[in-house]
Parts: C-alpha cells; sequence; structure tokens
C-alpha cells in the first residue's frame, strides 16, 4: 500500500511542496552547468548530505550526452546514496571539506587518504581523469555537500588539469547550492508542520460525523486534481489542496443531536446546519494569510450551487469563488459515494449520473468537466482513502 500511496501522492501531491524542489533541483542544475562552463569541465556532479551518507543528486555528462543521446544518458543517472568515507572522492570531500584538484584519479599520489571509487567509470565506460572536488559550504559554514567537476577540456577536447584561479568561483557556486539546499530544507520543515496542524484540526471539526480521516483527505487530494484540470497553477492547486480541508471546520458549531441524526433533517435543524458555512468563515475569517483568506471563502461558498439556489447567500455562476465551485464538486461526490449516518453509499455509476445531472445546476460546467479530465486520478483517491 504504501508504494502505491507514495505513487499517487507524487502524481496528486502537484503543490508547493514539490514545487519548491523542483525549484531547487532546476537550480542545481544550473550550478552544475555554470561551474562546468567555467571550468570547462566535460562531466559534473554534485552530492546532498543525508545524515551520515551523501545522495548523489546530479550528474551531468557532455560525452555520454552525445554518445548516447540526452535522455538515454540521463536515464543511466539514478540517485544513489553513498557513505561518507575516504573510499571515494566525493565522501572524502564530505568527510574533510578538503578541497581536491587532481590531475588524474588513476594516477593518485602514493601518500593520499583517499581512494578513487572506479565503479562509475566501470559501469558506463567513461574515463575519468582530472577532477576539481569541493565542499558546499551553507552560510555557517557546515559542509552539506560536494560539487565535483570531472575532465576539463581543451580547446582541442583534450583532457587537462583545472586551473588554480577557477577554484575561487567554484567554490563560490557550491556554497549558492548549499545556501539552496538549505532554505529548501527549512521550507519543506516549515511546511510540513503546517500540513499536520490543518489536517489534525479539520479532523476535529468532523470526527463526529465521519468515523476516519479519510473524508479530509479525500475532499483534498479531489479539490487539487480538479484544481489542477482546470490548468491553476501550482500554487493555486496547493492552496486549495489545503484551504478545502478545512471547508466543514463550522461543523464544530452545530450539536451532535444534528450532526449525528441517522435520519433526515426537519426544516429548523436543516437551518442549523446551514449555518456550519457561516461558523466556519468566522473561525477562519479575519487573517491575512493568504491560506486562510482562501480557506474563510471555501467555508463560506462550497453549499453555493451554480445555478444560483445554494446557501448562506444564494450566490451565482462566477459570483461564487472559483475554490467554492471546486469544493463544491468534491464535497458532494465524496457525500455520494460513501456511507453517512443518513444515508447508504451510492454506486459509482449512479454518482457519476448525479454529477452529470448537476452540470450548470449545482455544478459548474467546467468544473464537472474537469472532473471528468480528472476521472481515473479520482478514482485512484477513491479507492486509495476508501473507508473499511
Ligand atoms: P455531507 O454529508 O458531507 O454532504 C455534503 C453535500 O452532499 C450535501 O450538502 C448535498 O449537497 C450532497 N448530498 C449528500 N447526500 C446526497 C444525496 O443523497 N443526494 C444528492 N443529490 N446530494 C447529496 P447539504 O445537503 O447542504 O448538507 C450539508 C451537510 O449537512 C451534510 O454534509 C451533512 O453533514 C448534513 N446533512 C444534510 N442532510 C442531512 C440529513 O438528512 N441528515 C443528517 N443527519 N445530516 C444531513
Ligand atoms: C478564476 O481563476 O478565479 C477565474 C476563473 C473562473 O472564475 O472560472
Ligand atoms: C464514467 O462515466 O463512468 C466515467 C466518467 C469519466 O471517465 O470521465
Ligand atoms: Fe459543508
Ligand atoms: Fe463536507
Amino acid at each position: 500500500m504504501s508504494r502505491r500511496k507514495e505513487r499517487l501522492e507524487d502524481l496528486v501531491d502537484i503543490g508547493i511542496a514539490l514545487s519548491s524542489e523542483r525549484k531547487m533541483e532546476r537550480l542545481l542544475e544550473l550550478i552544475v552547468t555554470e561551474a562546468r562552463k567555467f571550468t570547462g569541465a566535460d562531466a559534473g556532479s554534485l552530492y546532498i548530505k543525508e545524515g551520515d551518507k551523501i545522495r548523489f543528486s546530479v550528474s551531468q555528462n557532455e560525452t555520454l550526452e552525445r554518445k548516447l543521446g540526452r535522455e538515454a544518458a540521463r536515464a543511466e543517472f539514478v540517485p544513489f546514496l553513498m557513505p561518507i568515507s575516504n573510499e571515494s572522492i566525493a565522501g572524502y570531500v564530505a568527510n574533510t571539506g578538503n578541497i581536491l584538484d587532481i590531475k588524474d584519479v588513476y594516477h593518485l599520489p602514493k601518500n593520499v587518504e583517499y581512494k578513487f571509487n572506479r565503479s562509475w567509470d566501470e559501469k558506463t565506460g567513461y574515463r575519468c581523469k582530472s577532477m576539481l572536488v569541493v565542499p558546499m559550504r551553507d552560510r555557517e559554514g557546515e559542509v552539506i555537500g560536494v560539487l565535483q567537476l570531472i575532465n576539463a577540456l581543451d580547446k582541442k577536447g583534450r583532457i587537462r588539469s583545472f586551473r588554480k584561479r577557477d577554484v575561487k568561483l567554484v567554490l563560490a557556486l557550491a556554497s549558492q547550492a548549499a545556501v539552496a539546499v538549505k532554505n529548501a530544507k527549512l521550507t519543506e520543515a516549515i511546511r510540513q508542520q503546517s500540513y499536520d496542524t490543518i489536517f489534525r484540526l479539520s479532523t476535529v471539526a468532523e470526527f463526529r460525523d465521519i468515523e476516519t480521516g479519510h473524508h479530509i483527505k479525500r475532499i483534498s487530494l479531489y479539490s487539487a486534481v480538479l484544481a489542477q484540470k482546470l490548468g491553476l497553477d501550482e500554487n493555486r492547486v496547493e492552496t486549495i489542496r489545503l484551504a478545502s480541508a478545512m471547508h466543514d471546520v463550522g461543523k464544530i458549531g452545530i450539536p451532535d443531536s444534528i450532526l449525528l441524526k441517522p435520519g433526515r433533517l426537519t426544516p429548523e435543524e436543516r437551518r442549523i446546519m446551514e449555518t456550519h458555512t457561516l461558523i466556519g468563515a468566522r473561525i477562519l475569517g479575519g487573517s491575512d494569510s493568504e491560506l486562510l483568506k482562501v480557506s474563510e471563502k471555501v467555508a463560506l461558498t462550497h453549499h453555493e450551487r451554480y445555478d444560483g439556489l445554494g446557501y448562506p447567500n444564494r450566490l451565482k455562476g462566477e459570483e461564487i469563488p472559483l475554490e467554492g465551485r471546486i469544493v463544491a464538486l468534491s464535497d458532494v461526490f465524496d457525500a455520494l459515494s460513501n456511507r453517512r449516518v443518513y444515508k447508504p453509499a451510492f454506486s459509482m455509476d449512479k454518482v457519476v449520473e448525479i454529477v452529470n445531472q448537476e452540470r450548470g445546476k449545482h455544478f459548474d460546467p467546467k468544473v464537472v468537466d474537469a472532473f471528468h479530465r480528472g476521472f481515473d486520478e479520482i478514482m485512484q483517491i477513491f479507492e486509495e482513502y476508501k473507508e473499511v
């Protein structure tokens, strides 16, 4: 289950989390490219420290790319972990923080402490010779990775040694990479904290009427798929993913006698139930945070209908914020496809039929179309987070 789940999350979580990581990956690629250009290196790699290991994270190799084609050469490269030890050159630099400027890795001076690990050359048929390997130091001077440049080429394409005067700039590029990695890790840690908080607090509001926390996870993932299929940018998709988790926080203000009632609600109970939108908006309102502003809108408008017959404000069409129109569909889809205290689960055919019937009535037609475009992903989420 967990492997599938990871794949699914990769597929669905096209959010800021990945976006900042992707930005970081792009930046690291760029730094290796720049360092290679500047020094005339045929190849370059970047390793990032992870605990007591280093991860081989970026690999560029002009010769292999020319020989195999860019795609095939990139496909040869699999990120892997290496111990921080003197058994490899990159490991040694990570270990000691020393700079290595080596003329020929196959003819190392007798007295050196490090070894050249030939497995890469043996695997690829590439032949490393000259190397400039520097530590990536963050602002505090801590070594967080290694930048390795391989085979400096002269004008005729022959391998030469690296130039002494290039070392300083390569060090500067390496520490730029270090700062980017460190920032991305900090951002990721903060983001993870707020995700946890959001999902836990959202569960508090709903745990009374829905036994497991899967409901919130599903709404959140469905909404992200719809947003993505509507072509919204990554940041907005991510905001919707999180904001939708909080759409029903206002249910915290609804008495159990109503929320947990097995049968249909009386008109008076119904009126009280509908205030969960206003209560939610009040809980989430008045913040400067972009996420909470969107969450407030979603809490307030997720029961508005495209035809103007919804609540609490009978907004119509595009008067309803797009986020509200998206969550309206996710929420009803989830209510229909699962058991509730007051209703059984409907078959998926029936659910899809209702969604289609409500196109242009309850739901924005554009959102229904996005639902169909994202149907396979939505089914995967449905299966993955099924109630047991
Ligand atoms: P919920 O259970 O998450 O349902 C969300 C929305 O899904 C409902 O919003 C409604 O638009 C749609 N939905 C749910 N069941 C059906 C159905 O059988 N057919 C169709 N066509 N649509 C359905 P709504 O009606 O505004 O209800 C909001 C919340 O109020 C519900 O959230 C639920 O917590 C509560 N609720 C609604 N009706 C009843 C009821 O008869 N008994 C109880 N105990 N609670 C109810
Ligand atoms: C928006 O992105 O909010 C505009 C698109 C729409 O309202 O359907
Ligand atoms: C269905 O109609 O059952 C699936 C809907 C879709 O593939 O978009
Ligand atoms: Fe609701
Ligand atoms: Fe809901």
